[in-house]
């Protein structure tokens, strides 16, 4: 168990004769101590305690430090100041809990107590489209949050809805039947269908017979048209092998892939419900959901603030046209989902500008299906700038497309593994350039908060040092090879259980020992930077313990116990990489 969780348990042991139903709860947490100076974890849960109770904080804490017990983790904690707790880890628990950890597969990373079923909604890239910057910051999030509830021991279903129905596709049938250029489709199937749409959109705006035509076009099809069904199953088809591709390069699957097109049966009948239970109704030829002007006004995602009062900002569930919208798919999805799956939680990996959407489509949720206790989350997340500030483009102003983005990566990794070791030999020089190229793009992403907007700068990420994926490759590399050089030089390798006398050794094992905190703190909110800060913060306690302590020249005894902490770096370093999606290298 994480120290985390065992002086958690004495702490709230000690609690049991309080009254805290006043309280909130995570004020009453033991966290890390957020200067080392004060030990290792605290409690700071008399303050709110005492207010709750009306009494003073350092009578609170006295009185609960008389019934705590944690002898066999901590020191016998001290009261700070007004009145914390603060906790200073016993080395002898620290050398037990690092053996415990070093004969676990798991690194002594427990399972959830009440595993749960989630289904992860991220990546969901539109058809006849490049899978742009946006999409990366999904899938990329998406799919390290799947691999770390796994790894929990959560069961995970990952679902890319694909936006594969809609009125776009009018326009490129349009284009289709009237433009296709069949030797570019081979050789570039969404550059062409790219095209396409963007050539009947233009010349839609100033002829009102080729706009009529598409909205022909996407009548016929959705009322089955053959011909027309084949064209969007091409279409489909040949976008979808371009999503492959990507996936295959980032080492990313899902387990289902259930684009718009598959719950577009299922709208009619869905709206017309709506409006018999009274959620939706009639506006302006079409079919909103409204307020139901229950609670506060502020917190009602279908009321504006406009000109002095609360107007109605209702979610179209239905144009005028009889077109079905984007809230209405969510809705039909959301229901499959249900019933298909009884998930616990539904987790939507999208960028931030979605947010008023998922507001307002979760509370339709609730309102029309109001005993379900399924939890809902929208991952949001920030955009991806240039040096400049605005959103990122290609030199020429395009936006820029995922592919090209991870050609680049790879590219000019090639060029630094090239210069640094101009003597390896070509194939190892491509997989490392590889397996670095993705990761520096993968963990430039993940490391920032994921809420705001981040500078995407190449520099940065393809930087030897701070935190970024080339300095965390060599972070694992570094014990990895301590390991081959001394089997190369004939020492003994063997390793033991740690003894940890060195403050170099006590502080890497108290940061060994934080793995398990750093995941569960990363999933509570999402925030995938804690985990990679947590990485660095690893690389960095290592880094230190090896300037410090001798290893391979230490005495035997010594050198089993120093290389069982390496070892320990190493395959923890490797773990945390892994959920985030993340390949090592055993040589750099
Ligand atoms: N296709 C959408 C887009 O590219 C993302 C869909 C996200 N998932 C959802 N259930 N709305 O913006």
């Amino acid at each position: 168990m994480s120290a985390q969780k065992i002086l958690q348990a004495a702490v709230d042991a000690a609690l049991a004769d309080f009254d805290v139903s006043n309280v909130a709860p995570e004020t009453l947490q033991v966290v890390a101590a957020s200067n080392p100076q004060f030990g290792d974890y605290q409690w700071n849960g008399a303050l709110p305690l005492a207010k709750a109770l009306k009494q003073k904080p350092r009578d609170i804490a006295t009185r609960v430090l008389e019934k705590l017990d944690v002898s066999s983790i901590a020191e016998s904690p001290e009261i700070a100041g007004p009145g914390f707790l603060n906790f200073r880890l016993k080395t002898d628990w620290l050398e037990q809990a690092l053996e415990t950890a070093r004969q676990s597969e798991r690194l002594g990373v427990e399972t959830a107590e009440t595993p749960q079923r989630y289904i992860v909604d991220f990546s969901s890239p539109n058809v006849a489209k490049p899978m742009h910057v946006g999409h990366i910051r999904s899938t990329i999030i998406g799919a390290a949050i799947v691999r770390m509830l796994r790894f929990q021991g959560h069961e995970v279903i990952s679902d890319n809805h694909i936006g594969d129905w809609g009125t776009a596709f009018g326009k490129i049938i349009v284009g289709w039947k009237s433009e296709l250029d069949e030797a570019n489709l081979a050789a570039d199937p969404i550059g062409e269908m790219e095209r396409l749409y963007k050539l009947i959109n233009e010349r839609g705006k100033t002829d009102s017979a080729v706009e009529d035509a598409a909205r022909f076009e996407t009548a016929k099809l959705q009322a089955g048209d053959a011909e027309n069904l084949a064209i969007w199953g091409r279409v489909r088809d040949l976008s979808q092998q371009q999503f492959d591709h990507i996936y295959s390069r980032l080492d990313i699957s899902f387990d289902e892939t259930l684009g718009e097109s598959f719950y577009n049966p299922r709208l009619p009948s869905l709206v017309n419900e709506l409006i018999e239970q009274g959620l939706a109704r009639e506006s302006n030829g079409a079919i909103a959901i409204f307020s139901d002007r229950q609670g506060e006004p502020k917190d009602d995602p279908f009321l504006i603030f406009t000109d002095g009062e609360w107007r109605d900002a209702p979610a179209l569930i239905r144009k005028s046209d009889g077109a079905s919208l984007y809230a209405t798919t969510d809705l039909a999805t959301l229901e499959y989902r249900i019933k298909t799956w009884q998930p616990d939680e539904i987790v939507y990996v999208t960028d931030a500008r979605q947010a008023g959407h998922f507001k307002q489509f979760f509370a339709a949720f609730r309102r029309w299906m109001p005993a379900e206790k399924v939890r809902l989350y929208h991952v949001a997340f920030g955009m991806i700038l240039g040096e400049d500030r605005t959103p990122l483009k290609t030199r020429e102003g395009g936006t820029v497309k995922l592919a090209a983005l991870l050609d680049e990566a790879v590219e000019r990794s090639l060029a630094i593994v090239r210069e640094k070791q101009p003597d390896l030999d070509e194939e190892t020089a491509q997989h490392i350039a590889q397996v670095v190229g993705i990761s520096a793009v993968k963990y430039a992403d993940l490391s920032q908060n994921r809420a705001s907007d981040y500078i995407f700068s190449w520099d940065k990420m393809l930087a030897m040092t701070g935190n970024s994926a080339v300095y965390m490759l060599y972070a694992y590399a570094r014990p990895r090879s301590i390991f081959r050089k001394a089997q190369a030089e004939g020492i003994d390798v063997s390793t033991a259980a740690p003894r940890l006398t060195e403050p170099g050794e006590i502080e890497l094992a108290k940061v060994l020992l934080r793995f398990d905190e750093a995941l569960t703190g990363s999933l509570r909110d999402y925030r995938l930077n804690i985990l990679t800060d947590y990485i660095y913060e690893l690389a960095g306690a290592f880094s230190a313990f090896y300037r410090d302590c001798r290893v391979l020249d230490a005495p035997d005894d010594v050198r089993a116990s120093r290389l069982a902490l390496c070892d320990l770096t190493a395959r923890t370093l490797q773990q945390g990489l892994q959920l985030l999606g993340i390949q090592t290298l055993e040589q750099m």
